[in-house]
């Protein structure tokens, strides 16, 4: 059938449908538009429409077999293909979706995906630094900007937000969510949602949604990539799902990804109770589940599934409805439902998710719709994308450590800027830069430049060897020491020392795990000789995790936490040494002392001797502290915020507490007030503190402000080990303040019903 003769097809069911009406072809639904296609589909034709390939203009993932890449051109003129991810630019999908629409038999529009992490082309700070800004306006306006340019690019989904809520920062991937907290997380990922997918989903620059990935990859085992995950039900529901609840819920997105790793011993794209009974089932989720890269087959490894076919009939009946680069679905479904081992419904559900997809992109209305060569000269890079880029990388700095007041940067002194990163245009883009192009970030170096400071550079180190690509390994300089002395002389030649060490972009992100978190190479030696000769020395730290920063903050007068800022990152890490911006992030991540800590994370559950005061026989480490380097939640400003009059009042549908917060310092600045709770006593042991509300606010010198938040059931309940959602009254703990380790607190009792 060609696609004139399916819309034939489709006018005549909407004939049917509405009978002797005039205008009966707008009147056709959309179900009877898919029930009509999806009669028409042959076996093969639904196996495709469940099939994504990567085309070979990026990859991704394990590079695919050339054979494989000639094949796949063919396999969309045969029409069992439903969706490409990784193809570049708009001349590409062009041709490729023409293939579809125009020579193959029904002419079904294919979806074009891609990992839009942090931009397309304008690269904005890696999440996990975006969600040190607690700024949920500014989160979605960059999702909101991504999704404008990946649209301009032919692309209409992202595979993103990342949403993996995770305490282990040895794990690469920390990078691409918001961290440790489900609240946060849940919050971000709504932000993120609402932004990518906008008002309406079929306009031509907003693109569909992915949460991923479902579930429990950040998880990972001993904080290796792919590794097993073991989760109790408790964590389950209370950690790990609440931000795809929310995604779901609060912002509908249109997709979801499952995951590599096994949890709690099925693979997770096998995993009936995962996708089947939970998302599909109980949260009622109509959208498209996609595999993650070759994730079904990767079941045989697993030993989950005993080849090829018994790993399609798996993932389909786990309730995977689209194979993503395993090459399983398209040959090996047809023949289980001809030889009666699945039931046809199962492909005609997951069909029918992926049109819907289709539809709600309007790609049935016009399948090029996405694909315009104007909006991709001129809406790709654009000053206002990158003036926005800019402002969430001043936010998304932390200050982490300012002693002697020797930030910000007076402007009169002498400066020595040390560290190959200080002069790298490259890793600010951080690990998912997309369509960004090489060495196009403004440097540290750069962004002295531009600001008028008067400094000396010396690179004292290379951090890398050799061209850092993202599908090979990177090599370390571990030897190299030969700029030393430059730097040393530098350093004791200024008056102040700006030293930039970290992580190139290369080393998180996927298949990044490390099991040491310090300064790689010899950083942290060069940091040690510089500060000998200088201690007037401000860190600054690019990395796209937690890094062990121990050393430094026993030495080091000042440290600033600068991840991975995007393209603006060196005019922002300006501003902010300079004081043009006061820094006003707050940690997503607990930064630990030492790699034995973690995982470390602040909403942890008591022990039953956690009392330090006993000799020998409490919860503790003999060789290191409890207490993390720094909190959950932390972060220094340039001016300071006091808490006071702490207040709570019964309301009919819970409690209201109120806080008085004021700049008591002599310049404006931002400050995101935190709410805490800890139920003291409940049918499961909870958390010491969870947080349960933020607010960011900006105060003048000397101005104060009152803010309310509401504790309401949802905020004091919890999800029991078969994930109900309970509340149980009782004896709760509120704290109020500027991070995790607040100590302004109240008790209260909330012994009266709450609905
Ligand atoms: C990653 C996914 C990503 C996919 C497609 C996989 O390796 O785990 O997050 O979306 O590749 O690039």
């Amino acid at each position: 059938m060609t696609m004139k003769s399916f819309f034939l097809l489709v006018l005549g069911f909407g004939v049917l449908l509405a009978g002797a009406h005039a205008n009966e072809q707008s009147e056709l639904t959309r179900r009877a538009k898919i029930d009509a296609l999806i009669a028409e589909m042959t076996l093969e034709e639904k196996a495709g429409q469940l099939t994504q390939f990567s085309d070979p203009g990026d990859i991704t993932g394990p590079a695919p077999s050339g054979s494989r890449d000639k094949k796949k051109r063919k396999l969309i003129k045969s029409g069992v293909v439903g969706s490409v991810l990784n193809v570049v630019g708009v001349e590409n999908v062009r041709v490729l979706q023409k293939i579809a629409v125009e020579e193959s038999r029904l002419g079904i529009p294919m979806v074009f995906a891609y990992d839009v992490i942090h931009g397309q082309k304008t690269m904005f700070p890696i999440p996990l630094a975006e969600a040190a800004s607690w700024d949920l306006d500014l989160i979605e306006h960059s999702a909101r900007i991504a999704s404008i340019e990946a649209s301009a690019q032919g692309i209409n989904w992202t595979f993103a937000p990342m949403i993996d809520v995770s305490r282990e920062p040895r794990w690469g991937r920390v990078m691409e969510g918001a961290g440790e907290d489900p609240f946060l997380g849940a919050e971000i990922a709504v932000a993120r949602v609402r932004g990518f997918q906008g008002e309406d989903l079929s306009a031509h620059d907003t693109i569909a949604s992915t949460l991923k990935h479902f579930a429990g990859y950040g998880f990972v085992e001993s904080g290796k990539e792919y590794n097993r995950a073991d989760v109790g039900t408790i964590t389950l529901h209370n950690i790990i799902l609440p931000p795809f609840r929310a995604g779901l819920e609060r912002a509908n997105a249109r997709t979801v990804m499952n995951s590599f790793n096994t949890l709690n011993g099925v693979p997770a794209t096998g995993d009936r109770y995962l996708q089947r009974d939970l998302l599909k089932g109980e949260w009622g989720f109509d959208g498209v589940i996609v595999s993650d890269w070759g994730s079904g087959i990767e079941m045989i490894e697993h030993g989950f599934a005993e080849d090829e076919r018994d790993a399609a009939r798996l993932a389909i009946l786990g309730g995977s409805d689209m194979d993503m680069e395993s090459f399983i679905y398209a040959p090996k479904l047809p023949s289980l439902v001809r030889d009666g081992v699945i039931n046809e419904a199962l492909l005609d559900d997951a069909v029918r998710r992926v049109l819907n997809l289709k539809f709600d992109l309007g790609l049935f209305e016009d399948p090029y719709r996405y694909i315009d060569a104007v909006r991709e000269e001129t809406q790709l890079f654009t000053a206002e994308h990158r003036a926005a880029a800019r402002k969430i990388a001043q936010d998304s700095v932390v200050l982490l450590k300012n002693e002697g007041s020797l930030l910000p940067l007076s402007g009169t002194e002498s400066i020595a800027l040390i560290g190959a990163l200080a002069d790298d245009k490259d890793t600010p883009l951080g690990n998912w830069r997309a369509r960004a192009v090489r060495n196009s970030a403004i440097s540290v170096r750069e962004g002295f430049e531009a600001a008028g400071i008067d400094f000396d550079f010396e690179r004292g180190a290379r951090l890398e060897i050799g061209e850092a690509t993202f599908g090979s390994e990177i090599a370390i300089n571990v030897t190299d020491k030969s700029g030393f002395e430059e730097a040393v002389t530098a350093a004791k030649n200024a008056d102040k020392v700006v030293i930039v060490l970290g992580e190139d972009a290369l080393q998180s992100g996927e298949g990044r795990s490390r099991a040491e978190i310090g300064f790689p190479g010899v950083q942290q030696e060069l940091l040690e000789l510089v500060y000998d000769a200088n201690p007037n020395t401000v860190l600054v730290v690019m990395s796209g995790r937690p890094l062990t920063l121990t050393w430094a903050d026993e030495n080091v007068p000042a440290i600033v936490q600068a991840w991975h800022l995007g393209h603006e990152a060196g005019h922002a890490i300006t501003d902010v040494l300079t004081g043009a911006v006061n820094p006003s992030g707050k940690l997503p991540m607990t930064f630990p002392r030492s790699v034995g800590q973690v995982p470390i994370y602040y909403n942890f559950l008591n022990t039953g001797r956690p009392d330090p005061n006993q000799p020998v026989f409490w919860a503790h480490y003999t060789d290191e502290e409890n207490a993390p380097l720094y909190p959950f939640g932390y972060g220094l400003s340039y001016t300071a915020f006091k808490y006071s009059n702490l207040r709570t009042r019964k309301r009919d549908d819970g409690v209201e507490v109120s806080v008085r917060v004021k700049n008591v310092g002599d310049r404006a600045g931002a400050e995101v007030v935190q709410l805490y709770v800890h139920d003291q006593v409940a049918s499961i042991s909870r958390p010491e503190r969870e947080l349960k509300g933020f607010q960011k606010l900006t105060l003048d010198a000397g101005e104060s402000s009152t803010l309310t938040f509401m504790l309401t059931k949802k905020e004091l309940g919890f999800y029991n080990a078969r994930g109900d959602f309970v509340f149980e009254p009782g004896v709760f703990d509120v704290f109020v303040g500027g991070s995790s380790a607040a100590k302004l607190n109240k008790e209260i009792r909330v012994h009266f019903a709450l609905d």
